[in-house]
């Protein structure tokens, strides 16, 4: 049994060539484990090395030091590709074919029996709700029907695991609300393992089991995400508006962000249980002026600190 659909140990890619050497590798000896049955986001700003990562999980490129195992299987093993659905950053659709005829030539690539394939290929429109375009051509549809569609490609397969490179781009609010359903349907109904790269925190906080986050080609955390954003499991957030409660938690706050005019937001890593029974009194007595939040930060804000000390780190 495998208990990592993805491992990788020290992986590294640079794009140094005879002419031009890179100033610094795109990925920097990356080690990440993937459990079986999570969904995986994998953060990081633009030119990080995701999609970097992803082309080399999948075999497209090759890395130039370190190890990546998929599925069990050497990242290069092409049998194991059929057990993966993929979508790429950019993927490039027929634009002459019907969302039919190009799912169905997607399905007998992955050789789908021909008895099943009609109905396999009915079944993941109807998923991605396509079907009231099955018949129309690709070249007329708008970027969020593109990304259905190559989520539907991605998912024909009934994949062990997805890696999706970029999923919500251009989906709209709608679009991507469907987009969590069908990823989440497709780890709890199929037990399938998930990872994709996003930079939409607000999403990924919602889906996500397990988070990482990438800068500048190296790994500046990974992890279960309530365990990452309560700075180890025990962290408690408060939320204070108006000066006069903040006066009596501030000088034991671990982190202090002030949000607004008379709005701060105080992060306690391990609050003792005395501190924790006055902000819950703080809390009851002043109800909406004091908030805690269990489970420390949002994604948000945890993202941007990590970039931030890390590019400060460098600078
Ligand atoms: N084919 C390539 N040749 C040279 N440099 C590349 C190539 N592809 C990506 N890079 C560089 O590698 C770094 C990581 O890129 P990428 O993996 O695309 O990041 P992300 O997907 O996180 O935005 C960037 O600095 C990018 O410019
Ligand atoms: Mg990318």
């Amino acid at each position: 049994m495998e208990e990592y659909v993805i491992q990788t140990e020290d992986l590294t890619k640079s794009y140094d060539s005879w002419f031009k050497k890179a100033s610094r590798p795109a990925l920097n000896k990356l080690n990440i484990s993937i459990p079986k049955n999570c969904i995986f986001g994998f953060l990081g700003p633009n030119g990080a090395g995701k999609t970097t990562t992803i082309k080399i999980l999948m075999g497209l490129i090759r890395p130039t030091g370190g190890k990546a195992v998929v599925l069990g299987k050497p990242y290069d093993d092409v049998e194991s590709k059929n057990r993966i659905g993929f979508l790429p950053d950019s993927p490039a659709f027929t634009p002459t074919l019907s969302a039919l005829e190009f799912l169905d030539v997607c399905a007998r690539l992955l050789k789908i029996p021909s008895d099943t394939r009609k109905q396999r290929v009915e079944e993941v429109l109807e998923i991605v709700r396509m079907a009231p375009h099955a018949k129309s051509k690709i070249g007329t549809f708008s970027r969020g029907m593109l990304q259905r569609i190559g989520i539907a490609q991605a998912i024909l397969n009934k994949p062990d695991l997805l890696i999706l490179d970029e999923p919500l781009l251009g989906l709209d609010p709608y679009g991507r609300q469907e987009f969590k359903e069908i990823i989440l349907a497709q780890k709890q109904q199929f037990q399938a393992s998930v990872f994709f790269s996003s930079h939409i925190l607000s999403d990924v906080a919602e889906i996500c089991d397990n988070i990482s986050i990438l800068n500048k080609g190296k790994l500046l955390c990974a992890g279960p995400l309530d365990t990452l954003l309560s700075g180890g499991g025990e962290g408690v957030t408060v939320d204070i508006s108006g000066t006069v409660h903040v006066r009596e938690l501030i000088t034991e706050a671990d982190q202090v962000v002030k949000k607004g005019n008379e709005e701060w937001e105080l992060f306690f890593k391990k609050p003792e249980s005395a501190l924790l029974s006055r902000i819950n009194n703080l809390s009851e007595q002043f109800c909406d002026a004091v908030q805690i939040r269990k489970g420390g930060e949002d994604l948000e804000s945890f993202f941007f600190k990590k970039i931030e000390e890390d590019n400060a780190r460098n600078n």
